[in-house]
């Protein structure tokens, strides 16, 4: 596929919302890991960097946590100023992944509507402009779609029965199965229509927008992810994050 295939026809808009409201409890530490350093730089900053640096997405909208102000401001301070300039203000996120993506969403609605929106977590800095191309692509075609990668090891779908045990309900077809990641694409009204419902619903809890997605009857789409996009969500995580970005140029 060319490089210009990959752009929304007809000049339609592209913004980003990227959640990094979370306290990232699985990392540990006294700092979310969002704010943490890989390579001399926050996952955060790398995070805005990679989106802000790519041509397609004119705006970004940040969630946050109320009380990260100082270090947010810290993370827009090592950004180039051409990206500064896509950065809507911040917006406060909510105790749930779902809560701080609608919190982002009606941030953007709030300041004119972009055609579509690529919903990514901060905690994802390796996203890069290859992968970014593919959502844009695949929003724009199917209305509602994310990014999977192929799995390696067997799944198996199980009842927990005892701390530590669960009995083995079901194992589904290795080759009908993706780990999804971010960013997810969507025609913005879509998506903002299905998180509206949701919440005018009760429900909460979706741990990524393709699921309340789903949930609203939309048909959603896998495009091909990229196994080099993990999500920091472990310590060791954070320690090889730290490794593969020191000694990469910041704007790679
Ligand atoms: N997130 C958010 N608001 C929340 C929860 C999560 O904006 N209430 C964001 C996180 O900051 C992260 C992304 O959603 O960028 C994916 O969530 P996850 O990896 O689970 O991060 P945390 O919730 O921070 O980590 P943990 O679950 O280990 O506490
Ligand atoms: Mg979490």
């Amino acid at each position: 596929m060319s490089d210009e295939a990959a752009w929304p026809q007809g000049g339609e808009t592209v913004a980003a919302v990227v959640v990094a409201a979370g306290k990232g409890l699985r990392v540990g530490g006294d700092l979310p890991k969002q704010y943490r350093r890989v390579g001399g730089r926050a996952v955060l900053t790398r995070t805005l960097a990679a989106l802000a640096a790519s041509p397609r997405i004119t705006r970004i909208q940040p969630v946050i946590a109320p009380d990260a102000q100082d270090f947010y401001r810290e993370c827009v301070a090592d950004l180039e100023p051409a990206m500064r300039e896509k950065l809507a203000e911040p917006v406060p996120g909510g105790a749930t992944r779902q809560q701080s993506v609608a919190a982002g969403l009606e941030g953007l609605a709030r300041s004119g509507t972009p055609d579509l929106v690529l919903v990514h977590d901060a905690a994802r800095p390796f996203v890069d402009e290859a992968l970014i191309a593919r959502a844009i692509a695949a929003g724009a075609e199917h209305g509602a779609s994310v990014p999977g990668i192929a799995v390696s090891d067997t799944i198996k779908l199980v009842e927990a029965i005892a701390p530590g045990i669960g009995a083995v309900r079901e194992t589904p077809a290795r080759e009908n199965l993706r780990a999804v990641q971010t960013p997810q694409s969507f025609r913005f009204s879509l998506l903002l229509d299905a998180h509206r419902r949701a919440v005018a619903e009760g429900r909460d809890g979706f741990t990524d927008d393709g699921a309340l997605a789903e949930w609203a009857g939309l048909p959603v789409v896998v495009f091909e992810g990229d196994s080099h996009n993990r999500k920091i969500t472990q310590a060791a995580d954070l320690i090889e994050a730290d490794r593969a970005f020191s000694g990469r140029a910041f704007s790679e």
